[in-house]
């Protein structure tokens, strides 16, 4: 049996200490604010935005919401961007995708201070972490990176392979395993013999939001594996990428879903939100 990666644990750990920094600050009349825009009514991301909204609350981050109907125009959408980027209590900003289509959203990322990119998806912060740049990085990587970290799951000189090529997810993943001396490879929609693939990884990271598509004959026995997909199927209940109760029967390390990568992602925020404050106000 697989040794459970303990991200709702760790996420904990993480919190508490990022707490204790929210009160340092506090004492010095700077008060971390994250402002969140959300544009429309995704059901997803009115989920997401209230988890993120009380996760700042119990940290002690003040958090402010920007909500816009569907019809705001690009322009408009830029120009709110433009008054938190000036706003100096304002210290983190994040645009919940996704957007309705007539956004460009890699516009508006761009359009974020990169130094409140809490969400590292401006391409200033992109690149910085191409270049091993001190930068915000994309809060479900990072927090993926601190759970191995945790564990102390060797990383160099490693097979990693991830499954799914996303902006958020699957790109910046590529560049953090490589910071920490993995040979990475990248399978997506049209890779060729996914299963062999798979099977060479010493670590497989699944985003591609497809329920329990990792079955254990994939898997290379003693492999840690970690799922971020959260799908929902037909009966309600909530699945990952990954057969769990297959696949923990051959991994060496496996995270669970719910409990594994989403907490950290949102401990990865909160973190972020309190390095650009600090970044801000030069603490
Ligand atoms: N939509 C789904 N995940 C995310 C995320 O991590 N950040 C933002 N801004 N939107 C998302």
């Amino acid at each position: 049996m697989s040794e459970i990666l303990d991200g709702k644990a760790l996420a904990k750990k993480v919190r508490k200490e990022l707490k204790i920094e929210v009160e340092r600050l506090k004492e010095k009349h700077i008060y971390p604010t994250l402002a969140v825009i959300m544009v429309g009514d995704d059901s997803g991301s009115q989920v997401y935005v209230r988890n993120k909204s009380r996760a700042c609350e119990k940290a002690g981050i003040e958090f402010e919401e920007y909500l816009y109907d569907a019809d705001i125009t690009e322009q408009e959408l830029l120009e709110t961007i433009d008054v938190l980027n000036k706003d100096k209590n304002i210290h983190g900003i994040l645009l919940q995708s996704p957007v309705p289509k007539h956004i460009n959203i890699n516009k508006a990322f761009r359009r974020i201070s990169p130094e409140k990119d809490v969400d590292g998806f401006n391409p200033i912060n992109v690149g910085n972490l191409c270049i091993g740049e001190d930068c915000f990085i994309s809060c479900t990587p990072y927090g993926i990176i601190k759970l191995l970290e945790e564990y102390n799951i060797e990383t160099e000189g490693k097979e990693a392979v991830i499954l799914g090529r996303s902006n958020i997810v699957g790109k910046p993943m590529i560049q953090c395993l490589l910071n920490k001396n993995c040979t990475v490879t990248v399978c997506h929609s049209k890779t060729k013999d996914i299963d062999k693939v798979i099977s060479k990884a010493d670590i497989v990271i699944s985003a591609i939001g497809k329920p329990k598509f990792v079955k254990k004959e994939m898997v290379k026995p003693g492999a840690t594996v970690i799922d971020v997909g959260i799908n929902r199927l037909e009966d309600g209940t909530i699945v990952g990428d990954v057969d769990y109760e297959e696949v923990s029967k051959v991994a060496g390390y496996i995270t669970p879903v719910p409990g594994g990568v989403g907490p950290m992602t949102i401990a990865m925020l909160l973190n972020n939100v309190v390095k650009a404050t600090k970044d801000i106000n030069k603490q």
